[in-house]
Order: structure tokens, then sequence, then C-alpha cells
């Protein structure tokens, strides 16, 4: 049997076919999955806007511009964020400097137009095309973004730099406020002419710089909403269309076995009154709802102490006949856990035994005396410092 000859990393592409295949085959073979150079994917390419035009887009109070500058011998970085003056373009040096504007397809229907190049994708899916200008040296350095995006050279070169190692660090650097990766360890690099594209899935990491004279690069970009956002939005979406009336509800409820657990028949409640919380592994739904439910409706809270009491102190009060009093704020829950329990207070989750959970859920004042073992004093300490439980002197018989 003969072996399938690797998926190349650069192709040729034509006024038929701009992606160098046809969509079908770009989604199946690098969509989502591995980069691609296509040379000439548009043969004969006109940019669609000048150079002028997207600095005087950047003046404009509406239009998201950056500009960044880049101090090569000492490797500072410089971001000034639009709207951008004429002032600021008079003072740019003569090299190593950029200018981003995003969204503008927006503001041009001309470079709206190149997206009737992209229509193989959804078009809900496409964010929007932002456009660069640099001079020699210039660029943002290198990055990763989160989403795919083309990128298309439409004046002068650009050097191209990636990385397709999937365990490449992704560190930032600290000292700067762009996120530029603090390792960059190429393993492709091209020269990019006017109609060439590079077209990067999420994640690899990437560095562009303007050579030889000035550079305009057109990146169309894809949106890629996190799944932290559509999770948000899903919840306030199906939060407004419940009626306040649908209430938890345990008509089934049998007597407490232990004060304040969170048991496996109120998760079942849970999973009915939230279909779309049914998926949800126990010990996720249970740290969700022990949060939630220990969270005070009104703007109470209790207080931490001025100052941290150290374990030791804290060991010498209670030694001492010091009680400890649950704060009148503090509002608890606990639920079984790996190992024993999780104790909720207040929003917030502390490991416990399932013995000190139902006696802090229980108890409004505790006298733990010399009687709390190591273990569990860490626990008090916790929970006096974050001011759930208040030290009490002994009393004066
Ligand atoms: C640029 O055009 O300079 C940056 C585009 C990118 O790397 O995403
Ligand atoms: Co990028």
């Amino acid at each position: 049997m003969t072996k399938a000859s690797p998926l190349p990393i650069e192709v040729r592409g034509s006024a038929k076919q701009p992606l160098g295949m046809s969509p079908a085959q770009f989604l199946r073979d690098y969509w989502q999955k591995r980069p691609l150079l296509i040379r000439q994917a548009f043969p004969d390419f006109k940019p669609p806007i000048q150079p002028d035009d997207l600095a005087g887009l950047a003046l404009e109070d509406v239009a998201l511009s950056r500009l960044i500058i880049h101090d090569e011998k000492r490797d500072r970085w410089k971001v000034k964020t639009g709207p951008l003056t004429e002032k600021d373009f008079a003072s740019t040096p003569n090299s190593n400097w950029t200018l981003l504007v995003q969204d503008v397809d927006k503001w041009d229907a001309d470079v709206a137009a190149l997206l009737e190049d992209f229509t193989f994708l959804p078009s809900w899916r496409l964010d929007d095309i932002m456009i660069s200008y640099a001079e020699p040296g210039g660029g943002v350095g290198p990055h990763v973004d989160q989403y795919d995006v083309f990128l298309l050279q439409a004046i002068g070169q650009r050097h191209w730099a990636i990385s397709t190692d999937p365990n490449a660090p992704k560190d930032f650097r600290p000292d700067i406020e762009l996120k530029q990766l603090q390792h960059f360890d190429p393993d492709h690099e091209w020269m990019l002419e006017p109609g060439d594209m590079l077209y990067l899935p999420p994640d690899v990491p990437h560095d562009g710089i303007a050579f030889g004279g000035p550079c305009m690069t057109i990146s169309v970009g894809m949106r890629a909403p996190s799944r932290a956002e559509l999770t948000g939005d899903l919840a306030d979406y199906l939060a407004e269309r419940l009626p306040d009336e649908l209430r938890y509800a345990d008509p089934d409820l049998a007597p407490a076995k232990a004060a304040g657990e969170i048991d496996k028949a109120a998760l079942a409640r849970l999973r009915t009154a939230l279909p779309f919380a049914a998926g949800l592994d126990d010990a996720t739904l249970t740290d969700w709802f022990g949060r939630f439910i220990t969270r005070y409706r009104n703007a109470q809270l209790p207080v931490p102490p001025e100052k941290e009491l150290t374990e030791a102190a804290l060991r010498k009060q209670l030694d001492g006949g010091a009680h400890l009093l649950r704060h009148p704020w503090a509002r608890m829950a606990w639920a079984k856990a790996k190992g024993g329990a999780t104790l909720f207070v207040n929003g917030q989750a502390y490991p416990a035994t399932v013995e000190w959970a139902t006696q802090l859920c229980s108890q409004r004042e505790l006298s733990p005396g010399k009687s709390a073992p190591a273990a569990q004093l860490a626990l008090l300490l916790s929970l006096v410092n974050d001011g759930h439980l208040v030290v009490r002197k002994p009393r004066r018989r």
C-alpha cells in the first residue's frame, strides 16, 4: 500500500479557486485544523482601500484603531488606542510602527465586497475585516488569536512566521499590555506578496513583520464566542422568558436528616426545575447551587476582621475557652463531597468533614475548646478570617 502524502502547507490559488482547492476540500482538510498559505489567492490583487483612507478612518471617533510603535533597541512597545490625531501620525518614526483599524468592512463598501469571496462560510461566522498599515519592521509582535483568520496581503511585502507545534507555550510577556507571546519558536516562514493569503486556525502562534516598504494587510476574522459568553447569554435569555411565579419547589420534602445538607433529592428537584442543567454532573451542580443558595438576597455581608488571625492565635483563644459565634449574615449549607463534605458560606466553598459541616450549619455558637482537631482548625481559621465566624472571649462566671 502506498503511504498517503501529507497535506501541503502551501498551495497556489487562482481566480477560480482563491483557496487553491474547492471550499469543501479546504473545510475538510484545513479549516480549524491546520494553517495554509495560498500563493496568489487573489491574482492581480488591487487593494480596495488606500493607506491614507485607513489613516483618515483612524481619526474618526467611531472607528476602533490602534497605533503600535516598537522601540527595537529597548524592545519597548507603545500602544495608542484611537481615535488618533494628525499629531500621532506626524510623530511616528520612519519604521517599526503599525496602524490597525477594526471593522473596516462596516465603513467601506469596497472592503465589505471582499467578503463575497468568503461565502463558503456561514455569514454569521464572520466577524470583521481588520486592516493594518505598517512601515518596515512594523507589526504587533508574536501572538495567538482565539479565532480563525485569513491574512491577505494587500500592499507591499510582509514576512510571516508561524509555529505549527500544538504544544508551543502560550504564556504572555508580562511587561507589555499587548498580549505578546513570551516564547516564539517558528517552524515556517514566508514572505507574502500582494494577493497571497495566509489562513490560520485559532491558537497558532504567528508574527507578521512589514518588509522593505509600506505594507498593508487585510485580516478577515471569524466570530468565535467563548463558551462562557454563550452560557451567560443563554442563561439571560432563558431567565427573561421564565415567569417569576415558577419557583424551586419541594412538595415531596422529607424531614431534614442533617442541618444544611444539599442532598440528592434537592439535586433531583433542581434538575427538574432547570432542564438545561440536567447534563451537569452532581459535583458541578452542587458546587454552583451551594454557592448560589448561601448568598444573601440583600446587600448585607459578614465583614472580615481588620487583622487576620494566625492559626496559633486561634488555637490559643480556643484553648482558653473562647467561643465561635456565627455572624448573623453568614448563611451556610453543605453537601457530601469526595472524602468528606463541602461547606458553603455566603457563596464561598470550604472543604470540611460531614461532622463539622453539620455542626457549623446547626449551631449558631460553637465552643470547640481543646477538641478542635488540627485539620478542622484550618477550616475554623478560614471562616474566622473571612468574617463568617466571630471569636468571643470566654464568659466570666
Ligand atoms: C497585522 O495585520 O499586523 C496583524 C494581524 C494578525 O496577526 O492577526
Ligand atoms: Co493575529
